[in-house]
Parts: C-alpha cells; sequence; structure tokens
C-alpha cells in the first residue's frame, strides 16, 4: 500500500512541476485586464508617466524596451533587472549601460499612493516596453498581467543574456529554450529599429578584427563615430537614420551590410533567416509577428504567489 501513497505523491510532484514549467515557459497565468478591479488606473499611469518622460527624452524609448528584454531573458520577466545593490544583474557588464530604471521607479511610486502593494515592477515594465514601441510610431498589443516580483538578482545571472560573440545556432537555440521560435527571434532583433549601442559593444568588429561583411562606406562611418579604443560614452545607431522610430529600415539596412552589432550581422548567413528579414521589410508583416513575439516575451519565466512577491520598491526586495 506503501506503492499508493509515494505514487501518488511523486505523482502530484510531476504534475506541479510540469504546470510550473507551462507557467514559466509562456505566461500562461497572465490575464488581460488583470488590474481593471484592483488598480483600474494602473495603465493610464504607466503610459501617462512614460510619456511625460519621452516628450523630454526621446532615448528613454529604446531604454525601456532593452530594459524588458534584458529582465525577461534572466530569471523570466520578474523585474529582477531593476534591484540595485552589490552583484545584481544591474552590475553586470552586459547591463551597465540600461536606462530607464527612473520612469519605472516613478510609475510605481504613483501606483503605491492609488493602489498600494497591487501592482508588481514586472508589469510595469512589460506595460512601460509596449508604450513605449507605441510613442515611437510602432504597433500595439495587449499586454497580459499578473506577473510577481521575483525575489533574486544576480549579476552571474546575466550569462544567459545572448552574447554578442555567439554563434547563430546558439542564439537560435537560446531563443528556443524560452519557447520563441527562428520567427519570434527574427522579429524580435527588430527592436533594435529604435536605440543606440555603446562604441565599446563594437569596437572589436570596426577596429581590430574588421568585419569585412559590413558595408565599407558604413564601417567608415562607424569608425568616425566612435574612439578607437571604445571608451567613453559615445554611442551609434543600431538603425541608422531612423533611430527614433519604430519602422522595418532596419531590416533594410541588415539586408545591406549596415550592422552595429555582430549578432545583427550573423543573420545573414542562414537562408531561412535571410527570407525572413527579406520578408519583415513590409511594416504589416513586421507588425503582426513582431506584435505575437512580444507577448510570448512578456510571458517568460513569469514568477507566481510561490516564487514572487510585489514589491513595495522597485529596486529592492521586500
Ligand atoms: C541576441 C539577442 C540580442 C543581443 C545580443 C542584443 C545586443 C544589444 C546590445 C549590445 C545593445 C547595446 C546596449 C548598450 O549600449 O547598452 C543593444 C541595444 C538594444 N537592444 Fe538588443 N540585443 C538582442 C536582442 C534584443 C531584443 C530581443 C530586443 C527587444 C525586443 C532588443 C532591444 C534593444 C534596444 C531597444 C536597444 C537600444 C537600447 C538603448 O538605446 O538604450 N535587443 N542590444
Amino acid at each position: 500500500m506503501g506503492f499508493g501513497q509515494s505514487s501518488i505523491r511523486s505523482f502530484m510532484i510531476l504534475i506541479f512541476l510540469f504546470s510550473y514549467r507551462q507557467v514559466s515557459v509562456n505566461g500562461q497565468n497572465l490575464t488581460e485586464g488583470f488590474y481593471s478591479v484592483a488598480c483600474p488606473l494602473a495603465e493610464t499611469i504607466a503610459r501617462a508617466t512614460i510619456r511625460t518622460y519621452f516628450l523630454v527624452q526621446p532615448n528613454i524609448a529604446p531604454g525601456l524596451l532593452k530594459l524588458h528584454y534584458s529582465d525577461c531573458f534572466v530569471e523570466g520577466c520578474d523585474g529582477s533587472v531593476l534591484i540595485s545593490g552589490p552583484n545584481t544583474e544591474r552590475t553586470a557588464d552586459a547591463n551597465l549601460n540600461l536606462r530607464g530604471f527612473e520612469v519605472i521607479e516613478d510609475i510605481k511610486r504613483q501606483l503605491e499612493v492609488v493602489c498600494p502593494g497591487v501592482v508588481s515592477c514586472a508589469d510595469i515594465l512589460a506595460l512601460a516596453a509596449r508604450d513605449a514601441v507605441v510613442l515611437t510610431n510602432g504597433p500595439s498589443w495587449d499586454v497580459k498581467s499578473g506577473r510577481k516580483d521575483g525575489r533574486v538578482s544576480l549579476a552571474a545571472n546575466v550569462k544567459n543574456l545572448p552574447s554578442l560573440s555567439h554563434s547563430i545556432t546558439v542564439l537560435l537555440n537560446n531563443f528556443a529554450a524560452l519557447g520563441l521560435n527562428t520567427e519570434d527571434f527574427v522579429a524580435l532583433f527588430g527592436g533594435h529599429t529604435i536605440g543606440t549601442a555603446a562604441c565599446r559593444f563594437i569596437t572589436d568588429r570596426i577596429f581590430s578584427t574588421i568585419d569585412l561583411t559590413i558595408d565599407p562606406l558604413f564601417l567608415a562611418q562607424l569608425q568616425s563615430s566612435c574612439p578607437i579604443n571604445g571608451s567613453g560614452s559615445s554611442r551609434v545607431a543600431l538603425d541608422t537614420g531612423s533611430e527614433l522610430v519604430f519602422d522595418t529600415s532596419i531590416f533594410k539596412n541588415i539586408l545591406n551590410g549596415r550592422t552595429v552589432l555582430k549578432t545583427d550581422q550573423i543573420l545573414l548567413t542562414n537562408p531561412m533567416i535571410y527570407r525572413m528579414l527579406q520578408d519583415f521589410v513590409t511594416f504589416q508583416r513586421f507588425n503582426t509577428i513582431f506584435t505575437r513575439a512580444m507577448a510570448k516575451m512578456s510571458g517568460i519565466g513569469v514568477k507566481t504567489e510561490l516564487n514572487g512577491e510585489i514589491r513595495r520598491n522597485c529596486s529592492k526586495v521586500n
């Protein structure tokens, strides 16, 4: 009869692990209009605040989109990137130039006044990424909410963020492990239609081991914009000529070898991805796939009451 007891327990554990994985990977426990009763002003306050910052400082939009991506790929979309302090994700080399923290903090402060302890920082980040895209003329989508904030933020975990030195196969596997297919992968690269990169991320390919696949005129342009040792605060547009508008010119630039990051360049090495880049030059096609991929990305590794909380202050655990 011991068989019955322990089998049932093992079976229950398996069911729990299986459903937890589903929830973690796909964000199936998230719902639309999650705050419509508990905090009906949540989305309005978030949108208005981001707009106020954006009007003064337009580069806050790419900052917020990148912040959400950098959050989701490390420990899931749980606001772990927002936690400050020694050895947190924010201190990792790849995250040193992240921006937009003050916008999220500001939204959170306002929401704590109108509905204390209700809206998670992870949800604010997901809403902010959507609003940032919309403010730069990009498409909108419904953001499902209900994420809990994580309690773990370790610089060492930032190794899980896709790296500029990864091969296309490693990158595809990395995305696939999080439930994102090849089409999602290529569409999400469209996020580089807005924003800039610090010169230190490209010094190698434009000065040392020169990447000969870069368009020669464009290479010269990059070389004149960046200091040879990559130091200082110089930045270059990821989508030259259109860094503040969410459009498809990033795909034209990539197809023409006008690539800033090594990872954008290696997209050209895979024939299937090459065809997708060509498809995404059509704005409607790109919009449809990008919004679907963003909704999927925003559901990665979502935390629940079991392993998360609603932080009172986005930069520290309760
Ligand atoms: C293989 C995947 C990716 C790699 C290796 C990568 C790498 C980078 C790097 C090195 C930068 C410059 C960061 C800096 O200067 O601080 C950057 C900027 C950016 N990335 Fe990506 N990225 C990837 C995927 C994504 C995805 C999926 C999104 C969003 C959907 C995204 C959105 C952005 C944005 C908006 C910026 C500009 C940030 C700003 O102007 O502050 N990236 N990326």
